[in-house]
C-alpha cells in the first residue's frame, strides 16, 4: 500500500513537473517569437471560468469606458470585449474590433449580431502597425492579452498613439496562464517608452491591468 501510494506521488510530481516544463518552454518560445493565439483555441477565450475571473465590464468600466465614446478593442479575438464595449457606448458611440486573423473576426461578428450591437461596431481585418482609424479620433483604446502576442511593440504603440485622442486611455490587461504573458513592469516600460503616462494599475494573483494615459 505505501509503496503504491508512494509511487503515486512520484507521479504527480512527475506530471507537475513535466507541465511546468511545458509552460516555461511555450513561454520563451512566444517571448522570442510571438506569435497570436490560434483561432482553433478560440474556445477558451469565452470560456466561463476565464469570464468569471476577468469579468468583462468591470475591466472595461476601470479603462473609462462610457456612453458616446469611440473605442478600439485591438486583437478583438471572439469579440467578449468589443461587443461589452458597445454595450456602453451604446447607439451614440462606435467600436472598432482590429484582429489579423479572419476566423476570428467571424466568430466576433457572430456574436455581435447575436447580441444585437453589430450595428455600432466596425470589424477591420488587419495587423496593429497600421490600423485603419484617423489621427486623433479614438477615446479608449484597450489591448486584452494581445500585446504578448505583437512582435514589434514599439510600432504597436506608436500607432495606437496616433490614433489615440490627446488625453485619451490606453488599458492594458495581461493573464498569466497565457502564452505570451507580459510581466507589469514590461507593460510599463514599453508603455512609457512610446510615450504614454501611467494613470493606475491593479496587480491581482494571475491577472494584472495597466491604464496609461496618451499625453501628446
Ligand atoms: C489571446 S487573444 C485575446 C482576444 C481578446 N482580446 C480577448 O481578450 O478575449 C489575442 C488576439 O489578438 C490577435 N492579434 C495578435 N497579434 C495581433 C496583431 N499584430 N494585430 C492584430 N491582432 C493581433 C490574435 O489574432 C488574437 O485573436
Amino acid at each position: 500500500m505505501t509503496a503504491i501510494l508512494t509511487a503515486l506521488a512520484n507521479l504527480s510530481i512527475a506530471s507537475f513537473g513535466v507541465l511546468l516544463g511545458f509552460k516555461g518552454t511555450l513561454r520563451a518560445q512566444h517571448n522570442l517569437q510571438p506569435q497570436p493565439l490560434p483561432h482553433q483555441f478560440a474556445g477558451l477565450l469565452d470560456h466561463p471560468w476565464r469570464l468569471q475571473a476577468l469579468d468583462p465590464p468591470q475591466v472595461l468600466d476601470a479603462y473609462g469606458v462610457a456612453a458616446g465614446m469611440t473605442v478600439l478593442d485591438l486583437g478583438c479575438g471572439v469579440g467578449v470585449f468589443t461587443c461589452t464595449a458597445a454595450h456602453m457606448v451604446g447607439a451614440s458611440g462606435h467600436v472598432h474590433g482590429v484582429d489579423l486573423q479572419a476566423a476570428m473576426l467571424a466568430l466576433a461578428s457572430k456574436r455581435a449580431i447575436a447580441e444585437g450591437v453589430n450595428g455600432w461596431i466596425t470589424f477591420h481585418h488587419c495587423g496593429a502597425y497600421e490600423l485603419p482609424l484617423s489621427d486623433d479620433s479614438v477615446d479608449v483604446a484597450m489591448l486584452v492579452s494581445t500585446l504578448g502576442e505583437i512582435p514589434d511593440k514599439p510600432a504597436a504603440l506608436n500607432e495606437l498613439r496616433r490614433v489615440l485622442k490627446p488625453g485619451a486611455r490606453l488599458g492594458i490587461t495581461e493573464e498569466m496562464y497565457s502564452p505570451s504573458y507580459m510581466l507589469p513592469g514590461n507593460v510599463r516600460r514599453h508603455a512609457r517608452e512610446a510615450g504614454f503616462q501611467p494613470l493606475a494599475s491593479a496587480d491581482g494573483l494571475f491577472i494584472h491591468h495597466e491604464i496609461f494615459i496618451n499625453a501628446k
